[in-house]
């Protein structure tokens, strides 16, 4: 089975990110069956996916025959032999929990094609022991998104103890048919890669702020403004390959690692959140909204939309649609 063989995809568990997955597979054309505990759940992800499928057709991206033919080529089931019997690759997103994933995978291994591929959503959980219980923990493996999955395209894809190459191989090519980039993690890690990243740089937000540095709504503006700007078109490695000019990267580091050495030795790497820090990030960050240009939005849904028609623009500009 190759990646242009998948034609049919179950998404198992259609809360945010599986009804997110389940539109990002049927703006490519594939057919989708959605499965979830109850009714009522999916009456939710069918209202969410359309919703999802309306907004791409508001910007352009599909015509109304290809939302038709998206919407018609979406089933909803409760039955989890339905949903898995006769489909190349699952996108289980159920909750964040291993008795849980691990109940569910047995369920599925039941009904599924050995070759079929069941890639897993989990944020942090190990795939090594999501399958440890699975009949062909092999084909099992992580295929971490990006929330909302419709719009950002890493993945990260993650290996158990026991996930074959070939496995891999397969979902990598998958995600790049899809118009993904996906990454391939060589070893376990918690918080893969993009997180890990993240909460790096949060780290040291919280910690200007509580040094007294800038405000939180300054410090967000120096992200955004600053870095965060480059950080929309290429990655840290990069932006310092550009920075050092005709030296390049190792110019750079030559010039300005020792200054940078003395800025580590300054900077914070503590392991537990400073005490208050939930109350007043909260508090700062409805201070920074309400300062926001009303166009840009003000609440927490108006900047939400917002975000998402810039990263419709931002990802135009990258070839995505
Ligand atoms: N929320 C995020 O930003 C985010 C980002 C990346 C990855 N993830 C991961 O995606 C997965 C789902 O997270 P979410 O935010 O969509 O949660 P969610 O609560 O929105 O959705 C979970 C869904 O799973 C369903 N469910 C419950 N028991 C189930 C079972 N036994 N079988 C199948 N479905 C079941 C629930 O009814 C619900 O619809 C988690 O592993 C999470 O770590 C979340």
């Amino acid at each position: 089975m190759d990646a242009t063989d998948i034609k049919k995809i179950a998404c198992v568990g259609s809360g945010l990110i599986g009804s997110g997955w389940a539109t990002s597979f049927l703006i490519k054309g594939y057919s989708v069956v959605i499965y979830d505990v109850k009714e009522e759940f999916l009456e939710n992800a069918r209202v969410r996916i359309n919703q999802n499928l309306e907004f791409f057709v508001k910007k352009g991206i599909l015509d109304t025959r290809q939302f038709e033919q998206a919407v018609n080529s979406t089933s909803y089931t409760t039955s989890i032999q339905e949903a898995v019997s006769d489909v190349w690759f699952i996108q289980e997103s159920a909750p964040e929990n291993y008795e849980v994933k691990q109940a569910l995978l047995a369920e599925i291994e039941k009904y599924a094609q050995p070759s079929t591929i069941i890639a897993s959503s989990t944020s942090g959980l190990l795939i090594s022991e999501i399958a440890k219980f699975a009949q062909y923990p092999q084909r099992c493996l992580g295929a971490h998104p990006y929330n909302p999955p419709f719009l950002i395209p890493l993945v990260e894809i993650s290996k158990g103890e026991k996930t074959s190459e070939t496995s891999i191989r397969k979902a990598y090519e998958f995600f790049r048919t899809l118009g993904k980039e996906p990454v391939i993690l060589q070893k376990e890690a918690l918080g893969f890669i993009a997180n890990r990243l993240q909460v790096a740089l949060y780290r040291e937000a919280v910690d200007l702020v509580n040094r007294g540095v800038c405000s939180i709504e300054d410090v967000d503006k120096a992200a955004c403004f600053g870095p965060g700007l480059r950080f929309g078109i290429m990655g840290p490695n990069l932006i310092f390959q550009l920075g050092g000019g005709a030296h390049g990267i190792s110019g750079l580091l030559t010039h300005v690692g020792p200054s940078v050495e003395n800025w580590w030795a300054d900077m914070a790497d503590w392991k537990k959140w400073p005490e208050n820090w939930i109350v007043q990030s909260q508090e700062g960050v409805n201070q920074e909204m309400a300062n926001r240009p009303s166009q840009f939005g003000q609440t927490t849904a108006e900047i939400a939309a917002w975000r998402d028609d810039m990263l419709v623009e931002l990802l135009k500009l990258h070839k995505k649609f």
